[in-house]
């Protein structure tokens, strides 16, 4: 999820290049880096931060191309640094590239081109393609001007994984050539110039006309016009699109707020996190935790430890690690469990969850299991955060850069990440019927597509929220899994609606919280599970006899019962179904919210990172 951008035309590149970036700063800021080509030469400038500082070093090189690409990054593979930063060039700085997304056989592709005698100067999975774009620029003997063209179709054919990219070669300096794969990539025209994003607001500044360039296309930019192709070069036609957009809406990619932004991305974002790591009837690859079977099979506890929505998906961790590992595991909230003195040995595996990386609760419950002999492992989103620096292990989710206060994409991701874990410990220690394992694998390919599909019918919902939007208290209730997502639902609802909400198990309303239900009183309830369902719906009609207004977010058939609102959502094995449940739960709290002219993406009293105490 990081930012590109590009320019060639009349004018230096560098300013509009350094002045996209900035305006995509908040895909990605952990590094940023750009290469002008002048008199068949490439200069480049790259630098771990923020744009400021490259502009600042910028300014002291001699970059005065009229041609160029640049890049911000939010990193995935490599730490930040100016060695991972991109553009990338090839070993021979013929080639200069800059990528979105993530090339997921890169190690595979890093394998090939070592025997071909390439080296590699970085950790990152993008430094194949300048090499591979070389390889096969050099392999083809005839020599016309498509060659450059061919030479990236062919690297582009050997990647698998998501790409947005744009290439500049010393080699053909009249042009750029830009390509995609489940990744975005506008062009946008001008006089005698073009301009090159993946998010229309970088350029918006300088053109509101813009192709905008599907899957598998190819295009060679030059300063007067460009050359579009499909995937087998055949020569396209593509029409412009006027896009009047103002720069705030631009920014948020034409949605509303962040928040929404961020729910809608995560088809991509849970994609992206599953990446290569699973693989049908193959063992689940994690390649940054060297975990052995003895290990595994020697821990007698494991600790899951966070805070707020990265807790709730520990709650889902955990019901996926008893059940496919057999070993025991306790959720903590990391403000509990620094000051509580917990039983931690050398026999303790202590995961850690934390969207930021940079939660001081967190970080301290980490420092401590360490310092009493635990094994360390965090799960982030963000590469380099202090977490992943103290932690034995580092694992990361792939949301990209989260701005909205309110977690929603995250916690999909590390519910996703889980239960990759949760299989990769299973596959490890033996501990689990094969035949489940594949069943769960071939559920979490699915469940990008099955968001798609929640995301698509929102309307009854809406009005659903539109109804309640004046009330004072709001009910969660489901069990088992269904009983973690309704304590996120009901934290979505509290933060950024302000009113007050609690989640029950639905077995625990009998014990007290039942003398709350009153006439009008709305009760959410979440009903995923096929062997919960018939002891879920008692509790539910208990409710209902009192009078509450119903909302049931469900994938099981509900007949003969009359709910206000009966939301379906797609199947999936009782395990992932939260990745799919939380998605209505996300857009009830964000309509309620919008219902009551809230400031959805900043809520009062609350931060993103909460780096105190
Ligand atoms: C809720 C929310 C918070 C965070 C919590 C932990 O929407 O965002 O509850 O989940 O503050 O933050 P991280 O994951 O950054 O440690």
């Amino acid at each position: 999820m990081c930012g590109i951008v590009g320019y060639i035309g009349d004018k230096k590149a560098k300013p509009i290049l350094i002045n996209g970036l900035l305006k995509l700063e908040y895909r990605g800021y952990d590094s940023a880096g750009i290469s002008t080509l002048e008199n068949s030469e490439i200069s480049c400038v790259k630098n771990k931060g923020r744009v400021s500082e490259l502009n600042d070093l910028a300014e002291k090189q001699n970059l005065d191309g009229s041609i160029g690409i640049a890049h911000t990054r939010w990193a995935t593979h490599g730490k930040p640094s100016s060695e991972n930063s991109h553009p990338h060039m090839d070993n021979n700085k013929a080639f200069s590239v800059v990528h979105n997304g993530i090339i997921e056989n890169y190690s595979e592709l890093r394998d090939f081109l070592t025997k071909k005698g390439y080296h590699f100067l970085s950790q990152t999975d993008t430094e194949v393609i300048p090499n591979l774009i070389h390889y096969y620029y050099f392999q083809d003997t005839s020599d016309d001007s498509a060659k450059f063209l061919r030479a990236v179709k062919r690297a582009c054919d050997d990647l698998n994984g998501s790409y947005a990219i744009e290439v500049i070669s010393s080699l053909s300096p009249d042009r750029i050539i830009v390509t995609r794969k489940d990744s975005p990539l506008v062009i946008g025209k001008g006089k005698n110039e073009n301009y090159i994003s993946s998010d229309i607001p970088a350029i918006l500044s300088f053109t509101k006309d813009f192709y905008l360039l599907n899957d598998n296309e190819y295009v060679e930019i030059f300063k007067t016009g460009e050359k579009f192709y499909d995937r087998n070069l055949k020569s396209i036609k593509k029409d412009l699109k006027n896009i009047d957009w103002d720069a705030t809406a631009a920014e948020k990619d034409g949605f509303e707020d962040y928040m929404l932004k961020e729910i809608f991305e995560q088809p991509r974002s849970i994609r992206e996190t599953i990446g290569s790591r699973l693989r049908e009837n193959e063992k689940t690859v994690l390649d940054d935790i060297c975990l052995s079977k003895e290990y595994l099979a020697s821990l007698n506890k494991i600790y899951i430890i966070a805070c707020g929505t990265a807790m709730y998906a520990g709650l889902v961790g955990k019901c996926l690690i008893e059940n496919l590992c057999n070993i025991p595991v306790e959720v903590d909230i990391a403000s509990e469990f620094r000051y509580r003195n917990p039983i931690i040995d050398k026999k303790t595996l202590a995961i850690y969850i934390s969207q930021s990386g940079e939660t001081a609760d967190t970080i301290a419950a980490l420092k401590l299991a360490k310092s009493r002999g635990a094994t360390t492992l965090a799960i982030s989103n963000v590469i380099g955060s202090s977490i992943t620096r103290e932690a034995d292990y580092s694992i990361y989710t792939h949301a990209g850069p989260e701005i909205a206060v309110a977690s929603t994409k995250a916690y999909t991701a590390q519910v996703t990440l889980l239960s990759i874990i949760a299989i990769y410990f299973a596959e490890t220690l033996g501990s689990c019927n094969k035949g489940l394992l594949n069943e769960l694998k071939s559920d979490i390919f699915k469940l990008p597509e099955q968001v798609e599909e929640i995301l698509s019918n929102l309307n009854d919902l809406k009005a659903f929220a539109k109804e309640v939007h004046r009330e004072h208290d709001v009910f969660f209730l489901g069990r088992g899994n269904d009983y973690a997502v309704a304590l996120e639902g009901s934290l979505k609802l509290k933060e950024i609606s302000y009113i007050h909400s609690e989640a029950y198990a639905a077995g625990e309303l009998k014990h007290g919280p039942i003398a709350l239900i009153e006439p009008g009183i709305t009760v959410v309830s979440i009903l995923t599970n096929p062997l919960l369902l018939e002891k879920s719906i008692s509790n539910i009609q208990e409710v209902v006899t009192r009078g509450a207004k119903t909302l049931v977010i469900t994938n099981q058939e509900l007949k003969n019962y009359s709910f206000d609102m009966v939301l379906r959502i797609p199947k999936t094995n009782p395990y992932l179904s939260p990745v799919l449940s939380v998605i209505p739960l996300q857009l009830f709290a964000y309509y309620i919210s919008k219902e009551k002219k809230l400031d959805v993406d900043k809520p009062r009293n609350l931060a993103k990172s909460v780096t105190v105490e």
